[in-house]
């Protein structure tokens, strides 16, 4: 179980003034479970990640995995059982690498490099494979840089490098939000694949409220920094993103911050 206790942060702005971002904020997540994060702008849902990640560390409160706190530790130890997917496809690829060695970067994470030539055609087939069941076309583009691909097909390939090394834990912080909407479907359903038959631990930000009910076991709505709506099983597959937005006013009355929802 990934448990957060007594979260606690505060952000010194630019303006040289503070702003509280988490209050207390507690959350546990079973192994396995695929939670979705929705919120307003500045909620904290992508700090949320950060703390998770260890890329930021709380002012006081802890993060822990599988009872072991794990606030602290440092990144490239949680490298290696936590994986995120940013928004921007330029994020998690190395543009002038072609897609067979980031690929085969990414395989290697942790691990000693050492590939002789029959080994590499052995991966190079097994990446065509997870390629070529996207339907993107990436798998005839193995010696082509990264850079040359469109956004989709880089959000693609960042998805799969992420996960070659079945994660413990996956952050996606509106991983499919630069793309269309025939490529988000495609990622999404990927993503769900491949979290499913790993048994991935999985957190992932949208702002899109029909894929947040689509997707994953649980959605979390944050609202400054508070869980405000928190639903699953039976009452999460009822919801629409109409219901979700009535919530969302119930809870705060407040209409205007509806406007930064897409349905
Ligand atoms: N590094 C930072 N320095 C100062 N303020 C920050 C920093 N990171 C986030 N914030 C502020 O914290 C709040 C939450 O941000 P964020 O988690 O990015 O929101 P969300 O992802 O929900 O839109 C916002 O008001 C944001 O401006
Ligand atoms: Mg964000």
């Amino acid at each position: 179980m990934l448990s957060l206790r007594s979260i606690e942060k505060t952000f010194l702005t630019e303006l040289g003034t503070e702003k509280r971002v988490f209050k207390g904020l507690n959350l546990d997540i079973n192994n396995g479970e695929f939670i979705t994060v929705i919120g307003s702008n500045g909620a904290g849902k992508s700090t949320l990640l950060n703390l998770i990640m260890g890329s930021i560390t709380p002012d006081s409160g802890t993060v822990s995995l599988d009872e072991k706190d794990i606030t602290r530790d440092e990144l490239y130890k949680k490298n290696s059982y936590i994986s995120k997917v940013y928004q921007d496809p330029s994020m998690g690829t190395a543009p002038s690498m072609t897609v067979f060695e980031n690929l085969s970067m990414a395989d290697n994470k942790g691990k000693k490099f050492n590939f002789s030539f029959g080994l590499n055609q052995k991966r190079k087939n097994y990446y065509e494979s997870l390629l070529s069941e996207l339907g993107l076309g990436i798998e005839k583009q193995m010696d082509t840089e990264v850079r040359m691909l469109s956004g989709g097909q880089r959000q693609c390939l960042a998805l799969l490098m992420v996960t070659l090394n079945k994660p413990k834990l996956l952050l996606l912080d509106e991983h499919t939000a630069a793309l269309d909407p025939k490529t988000s479907k495609i990622i999404l359903d990927k993503t769900d694949e491949i979290v499913r038959k790993n048994n991935i631990t999985t957190l992932m930000i949208t702002h899109n409220l029909e894929d947040a009910i689509t997707y994953g076991d649980r959605i979390i709505m944050l609202h400054e920094g508070e869980i405000i709506l928190n639903v699953s099983g039976e009452e999460k597959r009822k919801l629409t993103p109409k219901k979700l937005l009535e919530k969302f006013q119930t809870v705060k009355g407040r209409l205007n911050d509806s406007a930064i929802f897409t349905a």
